[in-house]
């Protein structure tokens, strides 16, 4: 079966190299005039008129970037199945229509305001008091689109900055960690889960994801699976969808934003998961049954963001396993990961040590457990 992509980025390319051992092919069609997937077939349309020809070559479309427009989406499905559907993409590209979501779904969030003026940012950062994380309520990624103001009288500046017709501004969480929890539909309605991951950000970035998590309460976990199958049955979702969640010190989980495709605090389940998170989205899709989602060990996620540092070095770690987006280096720029397996938290820790210090630009990694390991192991 040959598969549409919509987006020809390292998303795309891992969905490609998860699907040729199901005799999948994939043509990928990419708005940008900047693919990377560096595999199947890319169609670059950035004139918008090679879409009928992109259609003619897939059974089935899918995607890997979900700031698409939807009447695009729209078109798309007049003519093939695509999944997650279009009204998935249309609630996920939006912050006000995702949050508006959670609440009608009784899922908790921090609070939150819209606004559309300077001064409505002001007062609602007044309301809700600083510190407030204002955000463009479209087009955001990797904490772009951001601004943190400690102050009601940085409404001007940050407002500024953004710029941006409608913002959402939310309390900013004294959060113990963020989490994800990535699940997957199948065409059937069927459900599975992947143990959560723990994910440390820098700038907005992710940098390391961890999972399973040594210290998780099994009702968290099952919290979580609650709140997004909530959200898979509402969409009548298919594929795979991540929601992530900021983890209160009382033990509560608050939804932050969810995203309608395979997601990097998901990396981990290549090696990690007995099934990765790839290969079940292309499962899902075509309406095969879906895979075990258990983690094989603790396994931890480094990005390796900027610059690629000595590859030799990262492969003599045992048990690392580096994927190479094949991109040039850019400062920000996300160029691979590599999956780090251990025996155990302790060991795995080491590794992840280890592993940043060979990453020029790895931020320290500090993972909410990890006194308790110090202590304890
Ligand atoms: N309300 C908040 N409180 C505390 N930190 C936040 C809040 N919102 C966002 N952040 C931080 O910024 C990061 C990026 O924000 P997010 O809303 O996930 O946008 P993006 O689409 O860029 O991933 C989060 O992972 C978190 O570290
Ligand atoms: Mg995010």
């Amino acid at each position: 079966m040959n598969i549409g992509v919509l987006g020809a980025g390292q998303l795309g390319r891992m969905l490609a190299l998860a699907g040729y051992p199901l005799a999948n092919r994939f043509t990928f069609l990419d708005t940008t005039g900047h693919p990377s997937a560096g595999i199947g077939e890319v169609m670059i349309d950035t004139d918008r008129k090679h879409l009928d020809a992109f259609l003619a070559k897939v059974a089935l479309v899918t995607y890997e970037f979900e700031h698409l427009p939807v009447s695009l989406v729209q078109a798309i499905e007049e003519v093939k199945p695509v999944f997650p559907s279009s009204e998935a993409i249309r609630i996920c590209q939006n912050r006000a229509e995702e949050k508006a979501l959670f609440d009608r779904l009784g899922i908790p969030t921090p609070a939150y305001r819209l606004v559309e003026h300077a001064d409505e940012l002001e007062a609602a950062a007044r309301e809700l008091g600083c510190p407030v994380v204002a955000k463009s309520v479209t087009e955001g990624y990797d904490g772009k689109g951001q601004a943190v103001l400690r102050d009601p009288a940085e409404a001007a500046e940050a407002w500024r900055s953004i710029n941006h017709p409608r913002l959402i501004v939310e309390a900013f969480v004294d959060f113990v960690r963020e989490v994800s929890i990535i699940a997957v539909r199948g065409r059937e309605g069927e459900v599975v889960f992947y143990p959560m991951a723990e994910n440390l950000h820098v700038d907005g970035i992710l940098r390391y994801s961890l999972a399973p998590m040594p210290d998780l309460d099994d009702e968290v976990q099952q919290t979580a699976e609650g709140y997004i199958r909530t959200l898979l049955d509402e969409l009548d979702y298919v594929g795979v969808l991540t929601l992530e969640l900021f983890q209160t010190r009382d033990g509560r989980l608050l939804a932050n934003e969810m995203a309608p495709r395979v997601h990097n605090s998901g990396h981990w389940t290549m090696d990690g998961a007995v099934t990765s998170q790839f290969e079940n989205h292309l499962r899902a899709i075509q309406g095969l049954p879906l895979g075990d989602t258990s983690a094989r060990q603790p396994t931890c996620m480094v990005n390796v963001i900027g610059q690629e540092g000595d590859p030799a070095a990262i492969l003599a770690i045992h048990d690392a396993h580096l994927h190479r987006y094949d991109k040039s280096e850019r400062p920000g720029r996300k160029l691979g990961h590599v999956n780090l397996l251990a025996k155990s938290h302790g060991e795995l820790l080491e590794k992840v040590h280890a592993c940043a210090w060979l990453l020029p630009e790895a931020p320290e990694p500090r993972f909410s457990f990890e006194d308790e390991f110090r202590q304890g192991n």
